[in-house]
């Protein structure tokens, strides 16, 4: 039995190689953020608007006790899953853990890429997210740093360098192609 979770900051690329490992290995593939979107029937920011980010952060963490209990999966989680309660603990309990890592310049430009709109980055001009992301990333590295595993994330812009990345990451993990 194979379970893999992906942990790292917003914009590490948790999603994209997930999904591309995931494949790689034949295995399920569960975003945790999903995940609680098609439980709850709302998505991320909504919750966050609704309940604030406390409320979030329980229902993330009931949703992990669900997501990291399926087997042959490569699950990614949010970006603040590891930092709260004793979630990593308990991922490093349930899965190989992988602390995708990156650097506040990759992660930014990940982050315009992408489309999904973040509360905790919402508003913010480039200035700030600058700054938001270098200080917030400082306080959970420490979290983060517990996986079980780090992979350094360069820029995942096209199809290679994902590809490349999947397979850099199967080597880490030693897991053999058939
Ligand atoms: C968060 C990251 C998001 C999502 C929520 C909070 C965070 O997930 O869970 O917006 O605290 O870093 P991604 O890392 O998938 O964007």
């Amino acid at each position: 039995m194979i379970r893999i979770i992906l942990i790292g900051y917003m914009g590490a690329g948790k999603t994209t190689l997930g999904k591309a490992l995931a494949q790689e290995l034949k295995l399920q593939f569960y975003d945790l953020d999903w995940y609680i979107e098609e439980r709850f029937h709302k998505t991320v920011a909504q919750i966050f608007a609704e309940r604030g980010e406390d409320g979030f952060r329980e229902i993330e963490q009931n949703m992990l006790h669900e997501a990291a209990e399926f087997e042959n999966v490569v699950l990614a989680c949010g970006g603040g899953t590891p930092c709260f309660f004793d979630n990593m603990d308990y991922m490093n309990r349930q899965a190989k853990t992988v602390y995708l890592k990156a650097t506040p310049d990759i992660l930014i430009r990940h982050l315009r890429m992408g489309k999904t709109e973040r509360p905790l980055l919402k508003g913010k001009n480039d200035e700030e997210l600058l700054q938001y992301i270098t200080s917030s990333l400082q306080t959970r590295t420490p979290y983060y740093s517990r996986a079980h595993y780090t992979f350094d994330v360069n820029l995942l812009n096209n199809s290679e360098h994902i590809k490349d990345a999947v397979r850099s990451l199967k080597e880490l993990l030693n897991i053999k192609s058939e």
